[in-house]
C-alpha cells in the first residue's frame, strides 16, 4: 500500500513509518518540521526509502495531488501542548482544526481517494474521564473540569454532592466529550470533522484516542508536553523534579511500540462506522510513581518534591478501557512501564542534552494566570 502520514516526522509518525516500511508499504511523510518539536534548525533524518514533503498541513489544500493514489492516510500533524493551548488558542485551532479541514478538502479533490483516514485523537476529549462512587460502582459519572478556584484551594480530587470521594474507573469511548482545554476541544473537533466529511467522500474514518504515549524517539526539547522527557531532561542535568498538585494525579502511559501495533492494526481492521477506539495501557500510574520509576531506570538521583502547584486545563486522572481496542484491533499491550522506561532512558542517554525550558513554560502560564502563583 501507499500510505501518507501527516506530522510524519514526529515521534509517533516516525515509529509508524519505520514499521510500515518494514512491512513493505511505501510511505509519504508530510510535516512542516515545527521548531517547537524539531528546534530552530531542524536536522532530521528521513527513514531510508520514505518520501518526505516539508509542508504545513494547512497548505495541503493546494496540493491534492499528494494524495492521488494513496491507499490510507494517518493524520497526526498537530500542536499538542495542553497548557500552551490555553493561551495560543487561535494557533491551536488553526493547526488542528483548519489543518484537518484542509486535509479533507485536499482528499475531496482527489480522483483516486484513499479508502481509510486514521486520526490520532486523544483521551483529552473525555476531560476528566469516568468516575464512580464506590457505594454505587455500576453508575459512571463524569465530573466537570476543576475550576481555577478549586485548584487554588487544593481540592484536587472529585467528590459526590454529599462529600464522598469518587474513584477513577476505566474510561470507555461512549462517554461524552468534555474537553477541559483548547487542545482537547481541537481534538474533539478533528474527530467531528473527519466523521462528518470522510464517509461522504467514500473514506472510512477510524478514530484512535491515545493515552500518554512515551518511548524512544519522543521529542526531548518540547517543554510543553511529554512529562517523561521533561523529567528525564531535568534529571540528566542534575535539576530537581517538581510534581504538581499532590503528586498523586495519574496518567495511563503506553509505550510507542504498543501504539504502533494498534495503528498498524487499524489499517485493515474491520471497525464499525464512526467507532472511536482507546489506545492505552489501561493502567493508571501516579506522577510520583512515574518519577520514582524514571529515576531508577535512568540511574540519575535528583530530589523530587511535591509543590502543590497546578496548571489550569490539567486533568486529575484518566485511564483507558481497552474493550474496543481488544475487540476490533486485537490490541494487547506488551511493554510494561518499567521495561519501557529502561528502553526510553537507554535511548535518551545517547541523545544531545537540551537546555531545560520547562520553568520558562511554567512562567508563561503564570503570567497568564493559567497556573498557580509563584
Ligand atoms: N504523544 C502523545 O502522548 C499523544 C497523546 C494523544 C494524542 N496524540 C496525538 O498524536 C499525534 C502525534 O503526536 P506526536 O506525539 O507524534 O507529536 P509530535 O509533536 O512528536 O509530532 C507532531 C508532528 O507534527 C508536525 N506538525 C506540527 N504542526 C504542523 C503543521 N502545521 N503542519 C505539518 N506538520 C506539523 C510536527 O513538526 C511534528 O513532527 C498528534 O495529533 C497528537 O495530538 C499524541
Amino acid at each position: 500500500m501507499k500510505i501518507a502520514i501527516t506530522g510524519g516526522m514526529g515521534f509517533i509518525g516516525q515509529a509508524l513509518a519505520r514499521r510500515l516500511m518494514n512491512q513493505g508499504h511505501a510511505v509519504l511523510l508530510i510535516d512542516n518540521l515545527s521548531p517547537q518539536i524539531h528546534g530552530e534548525q531542524p536536522s532530521v533524518t528521513v527513514p531510508d526509502g520514505a518520501e518526505f514533503r516539508r509542508l504545513d498541513v494547512r497548505d495541503v489544500i493546494d496540493e491534492p495531488s499528494l494524495f492521488e493514489g494513496v491507499d490510507a492516510v494517518y493524520h497526526f500533524a498537530a500542536e499538542t501542548g495542553t497548557a500552551q493551548s490555553m493561551y495560543r488558542i487561535r494557533h491551536y485551532v488553526s493547526v488542528n482544526e483548519m489543518g484537518t479541514a484542509a486535509l479533507l478538502e485536499a482528499l475531496a479533490k482527489c480522483e483516486r481517494r484513499p479508502s481509510r483516514l486514521i486520526l490520532a485523537s486523544s483521551r483529552s476529549v473525555y476531560g476528566e474521564g469516568a468516575y464512580a462512587d464506590p457505594r454505587d460502582p455500576g453508575r459512571i459519572v463524569q465530573p466537570a473540569s476543576r475550576t481555577p478556584a478549586q485548584l487554588a484551594a487544593g481540592e484536587w480530587e472529585f467528590r459526590t454532592a454529599d462529600g464522598h470521594p469518587l474513584e477513577a474507573v476505566p474510561t470507555r469511548e461512549d462517554i461524552a466529550f468534555a474537553p477541559g482545554s483548547v487542545y482537547a476541544a481541537s481534538k474533539a473537533a478533528q474527530e467531528l470533522l473527519i466523521r462528518s466529511a470522510a464517509p461522504a467522500l467514500g473514506i472510512t474514518p477510524v478514530v484512535l484516542r491515545f493515552q500518554n504515549v512515551y518511548g524512544e524517539g519522543q521529542s526531548l526539547q518540547n517543554p510543553y508536553t511529554g512529562i517523561i522527557s521533561i523529567f528525564f531532561n531535568r534529571a540528566r542535568q542534575g535539576l530537581p523534579i517538581a510534581l504538581f498538585e499532590d503528586g498523586k494525579e495519574s496518567r495511563d502511559f503506553i509505550h510507542i511500540d504498543d501504539i504502533v501495533a494498534g495503528l498498524v492494526a487499524a489499517l485493515s481492521a474491520d471497525v464499525p462506522d464512526g467507532a472511536a477506539i482507546n489506545l492505552g495501557a489501561g493502567v493508571p500510574t501516579t506522577v510520583t510513581d512515574l518519577a520514582d520509576a524514571l529515576l531508577s531506570a535512568s540511574g540519575h538521583a535528583v530530589p523530587v518534591s511535591v509543590t502543590g502547584e497546578y496548571r489550569v486545563g490539567d486533568i486529575r486522572h484518566c485511564y483507558a478501557d481497552l474493550g474496543n481496542a481488544r475487540k476490533y484491533l486485537g490490541f494487547d499491550p506488551q511493554v510494561d512501564l518499567a521495561q519501557g522506561l529502561m528502553r526510553f532512558c537507554a535511548w535518551a542517554e545517547g541523545q544531545p542534552t537540551f537546555a531545560d525550558r520547562s520553568e520558562k513554560a511554567m512562567a508563561e502560564l503564570r503570567e497568564r494566570k493559567l497556573a498557580s502563583a509563584d
